[in-house]
């Protein structure tokens, strides 16, 4: 497989001729200039009772989760195919699924894709795709989701370097004249509590808002060692949590969800910013390049700041959770508890039933496809993603970086071309172990 340009032609022909667009679309956009008209068609799922066809690209945990909560949004779906370039992983994947819903899951042999293209074949075959590979791929498979029509939910993050980033911010505008919804699995935009207390801020609860922390202090999995015989691009790939270019490092991994809720409470992303980090117990050939802990000093255009925090490190102060401090008074995020103190003290009470944020951001997105609301969550991803990207850099390399100067940045983490044989960029020394970046030496835009 070998990477698209970064602004592919559009495939006008791709899923609007079928039927169901035919059916649906209105007089004005059939008459006139067809191919002007396609750019932008209406309503490809006019009739709420049509079957949904769903592919899924990367099988893993997550993939199959989302899988699973897509064929449980309202409204008939069915899961019609399925690409993951580790064929094991997709056996269990689709034994999994067939065992939830086995009604609604129709993936023969010749719908399962296991080569480094298959996903296109995937997206070829479906409504919408669910992409949930380790993230260095997604902006190849998003642009390509896009560029066939397809309505998508993507898994964060978006990206794991500025090219990838950029090109999703092309795709998500494409996607959006192309009038294709598209979720990202930012699923704390979905959860009750953070929608109330983010509006209770926004309307001044707490006054002016002077700073922000946010914290992902806790553990992860540990990676894997290498089997005998496995080529370098397999290794990494199985193991990707532990390479830069494939996981975008925890504080992008990972920590992308805190920093997103802070972003969305400033409703902008910073301009600048600067920070530390390193690896204290990550020590071994199977912990790859990333750090161990980062911290991150991030400033807004109005000179407000956001301390942003991430550690992977057994046995020290755990905290998942975003604060806020105002001239009257703070916000508290965590889990599921969320409070404001001051003058206009609150807690959120959680009446009636407990939403799973993971089901309701499918349960929305699949609404608005079915309804044909407009649905993009795709440059808020992005922006997040290049956020915490942004503070990877800082940490990498010790340095003050601007929001522009990263966002800018040229250096492609990514291969080229992809086979099992292909050589990653990032490669292990003589010994096994990888290259580690080092504040003060290593450059990162
Ligand atoms: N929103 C959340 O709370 C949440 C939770 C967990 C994971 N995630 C995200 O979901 C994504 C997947 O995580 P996971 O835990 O499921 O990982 P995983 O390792 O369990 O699954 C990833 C799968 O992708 C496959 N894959 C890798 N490269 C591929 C390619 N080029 N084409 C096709 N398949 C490929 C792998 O073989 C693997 O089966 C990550 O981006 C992660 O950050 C999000």
């Amino acid at each position: 497989m070998s990477l698209p340009p970064s602004t592919p032609p559009a495939d006008p022909a791709a899923p609007l001729s079928r039927r169901r667009f035919l059916r649906t679309a209105s007089a004005a956009v059939l008459g006139g200039s067809m191919l002007g008209s396609l750019a932008v068609p209406r309503g490809v799922f006019a009739d709420s009772s049509e079957t949904i066809k769903i592919a899924l690209v990367g099988c893993g945990g997550r993939g199959t989760g989302a899988a699973n909560q897509a064929l449980s949004t309202p409204g008939p779906t069915q899961l019609i195919a399925m690409a993951d370039v580790r064929p094991e992983q997709l056996t269990k994947s689709l034994a999994t699924l067939t065992a939830h819903k086995a009604s609604q899951v129709d993936v023969p042999p010749e719908r399962q894709f296991t080569d480094f293209d298959g996903y296109q074949k995937a997206i070829a075959l479906a409504d919408i795709v669910i992409l949930a590979t380790s993230p260095g791929f997604r902006p190849i498979h998003f642009q390509e989701a896009v560029r066939q029509g397809k309505h998508v939910f993507m898994e964060k993050p978006v990206a794991t370097d500025a090219p990838g980033v950029r090109r999703v911010l092309a795709a998500a505008q494409t996607a959006k004249e192309k009038n294709l919804k598209v979720g990202v699995g930012l699923q704390r935009h979905h959860q009750p509590g953070y929608l109330e207390t983010i509006k209770r801020l926004q309307d001044g609860a707490v006054g002016k808002a002077m700073s922000f922390r946010c914290y992902w202090d806790g553990t992860s999995r540990d990676g894997v060692d290498r089997e005998p015989g496995e080529t370098e691009m397999h290794y990494q790939i199985r193991n990707w949590y532990y390479f830069t270019w494939l996981s975008g490092d925890h504080i992008v991994e990972q920590h992308v969800h805190n920093i997103d809720v802070i972003n969305w409470m400033k409703g902008a992303h910073p301009v600048r910013a600067q920070g530390m980090g390193g690896r204290q117990v990550r020590k071994a050939k199977r912990h790859g390049q990333i750090f161990d802990h980062h911290f991150v000093e991030f400033e807004y255009a109005d000179g407000t700041r956001m301390f942003s925090q991430c550690r992977q490190i057994p046995r020290c102060w755990p905290s998942v959770s975003e604060h806020v401090l105002g001239t009257e008074g703070e916000v508290h995020c965590q889990g599921n508890r969320f409070a404001i103190t001051g003058p206009q003290a609150w807690q959120y009470r959680n009446e009636g039933k407990r939403v799973d944020p993971y089901q309701q951001e499918h349960d929305d997105l699949f609404d608005a496809i079915r309804h044909d609301k407009p649905y993009h969550e795709a440059e808020y991803g992005a922006l997040s993603t290049m956020t915490g990207i942004l503070g990877r850099m800082c940490t990498y390399s010790g340095q003050q970086i601007t929001w522009e100067e990263a966002i800018n940045s040229r250096i492609d983490l990514l291969p080229k071309t992809f086979s099992w044989d292909t050589l990653p960029l990032v490669l292990p020394n003589a010994d096994g172990y990888y290259p580690v970046a080092v504040p003060g030496q290593t450059v990162c835009v």
